[in-house]
């Protein structure tokens, strides 16, 4: 590989040179002609100045200029119209030559995760592309292995990322989340009241007494309620002001809230339709949010209330239970094998630290009460020097590094009391909570020694709840 040099994009040059890359890399976005491309940089140049997301280039070392065929000189501060979509000239600036040797590019987020019950610091990452001219060349492997590297500067020992192909990022060492239960149902099949109702106050009340229309005026109120929500949920991400796009398609996403009596937001649904036939639509939930059980049974009347014109509703939900709240289970499209929903994998974690993640990361966390000197060897293929192998002392489900990488080797006779070999992705799934221990051994994934310690490893990595978040970035 060519000698190359890794930078995050903070000059006009830069941008526009990540404008011209990624425009072609994501050619679905339609920002690639002339035309169009000055709507990226504007895009570009807003995330530049937000400070929970920053932009990383590759450059090919000694190349003065961007690709003939490339070069357009753009303008910086071009801004489209929002009504009109045009590009407005209001803010003429000089026009900036793209910088040259670009060749792959990334976005990385600063992010807050609920993990067990505490928030920490967890590094995402977006916006991977490279040049089309220089793929298959190892450079997204080398991007990847940079942002690692990145994230464990910054203290960020867990990372994550919606993967465009999971089996990509699974030979990286990314293990995959909690999956997704996608749901086509009749709006009949929603219950309206609860079998067991402590309140009961809004039972048969009207939804336009009940329920409200958010509009972005409410968002500082809707991220609240999102924060609230994401400190109670193990694995949600707490999303910011600046980062709700839920009022980004002109109007097409229609939010409706919940307040309870003391007029604090409780719930949201954002949901959007989808056209079937002249009179009738789908309706796809585009996100929903709860606190209470009282939120969620005055967004389910609404739902319910839409049967006249709604065919199906949509719904993702990482509920793996959700089918038991319906009245009928059998998803809309279920035949005689009665269906209730198919199911999609999303999020992927990855450990950036082993060491730091059992010395720091989770300094705080209870490993279930276990007493027990473990082992662990992770094969991690991209980068073996972040998670060496290591020995933990769990006391009373406090967790202690005794010993990492070469020192393990040192008093082979010290003995421990179990050894456990694992994938780095699997691994990553477990000590988020995503999967149990004993299924990993049960799919030879992972492999405990001696046998009969199987149990108590399992019980140290046991976690009470799935990891859920339906945030996408
Ligand atoms: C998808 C995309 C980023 C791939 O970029 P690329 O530079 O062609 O990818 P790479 O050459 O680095 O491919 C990854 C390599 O890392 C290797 N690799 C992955 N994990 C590895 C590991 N643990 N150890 C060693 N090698 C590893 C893979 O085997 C592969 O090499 P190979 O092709 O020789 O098998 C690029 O095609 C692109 O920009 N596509 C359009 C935009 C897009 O879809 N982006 C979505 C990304 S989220």
């Amino acid at each position: 590989m060519a000698e190359v040099e890794f930078r995050q994009i903070e000059s006009d040059a830069d941008v526009l040179a990540v404008a011209r890359t990624s425009s072609l890399a994501y050619p679905t976005g339609e920002f690639y002609s002339d035309a169009t491309l000055p709507k990226l940089v504007k895009i570009l140049v807003d995330r530049r100045k937000n400070s929970d997301k920053r932009l990383y280039g590759l450059f090919l070392k000694n190349v003065a200029h961007f690709e003939p065929g490339q070069v357009g000189a753009v303008v910086i501060g071009a801004k489209p119209n929002p009504i009109t979509s045009e590009i407005e000239h209001s803010e003429v600036q000089p026009s900036v030559e793209p910088s040259g040797g670009l060749v792959a590019h990334f976005l990385h987020r600063d992010f807050s995760v609920n993990l067990f019950g505490v928030e920490r610091t967890l590094g995402g990452l977006a916006f991977v592309g490279v040049d089309l001219l220089h793929k298959k060349r190892g450079y997204a492997k080398t991007l990847v292995t940079q942002w690692l590297k990145l994230c464990d500067n910054q203290g960020q020992y867990l990372a994550a990322l919606w993967p465009f192909r999971p089996d990509f990022y699974t030979k990286m060492g990314f293990g995959v989340s909690s999956p997704f239960y996608d749901y086509t149902i009749t709006p009949s099949v929603i219950p309206t009241t609860r079998r067991f109702a402590g309140n009961l106050k809004h039972k048969g009340a009207a939804s336009f007494d009940v329920l409200r229309h958010l509009t972005v005026a409410q968002i500082s109120e809707i991220t609240e309620c999102q924060k609230r929500c994401a400190s109670a949920t193990h694995g949600m991400l707490a999303v910011e002001e600046q980062n709700v796009s839920l009022f980004n398609d002109n109007g097409i996403t229609r939010v409706l809230g919940f307040r309870d009596s003391e007029k604090v937001l409780r719930g949201y649904i954002a949901f959007k339709f989808v056209k079937v036939d002249h009179v009738g639509s789908d309706l796809n939930v585009v996100e929903l949010i709860y606190e209470t059980t009282e939120a969620l049974y005055a967004i389910l009347q609404f739902l319910r209330q839409q049967d006249d014109q709604v065919r199906f509703i949509k719904i993702k939900s990482q509920d793996t239970d959700f089918f038991r709240l319906l009245e009928d289970p059998r998803g809309a499209n279920s035949s005689q094998q009665h269906v209730a929903s198919s199911q999609s994998v999303g999020m992927m974690y990855k450990v950036v630290n082993i060491v730091k993640l059992f010395s720091e990361y989770f300094i705080d966390r209870d490993f279930n009460g276990v007493d027990l000197t473990v082992l662990i060897r992770v094969q991690d293929t991209l980068t073996p020097e972040m998670n060496p192998e290591i020995v933990v002392s769990f006391v009373k489900g406090h967790a202690t590094v005794v010993k990492s990488g070469s020192e393990t080797t040192v008093n082979a006779n010290e003995t421990t009391e179990a050894t456990l070999d694992i994938g780095i992705a699997e691994f990553s799934t477990l000590v988020v909570g995503a999967i149990d221990l004993k299924t990993l051994i049960k799919y030879g994934k992972a492999i405990v020694v001696p046998a009969d310690k199987e149990r108590v490893v399992t019980k140290a990595f046991w976690s009470e709840d799935l990891p859920k978040n339906s945030f996408h970035f």
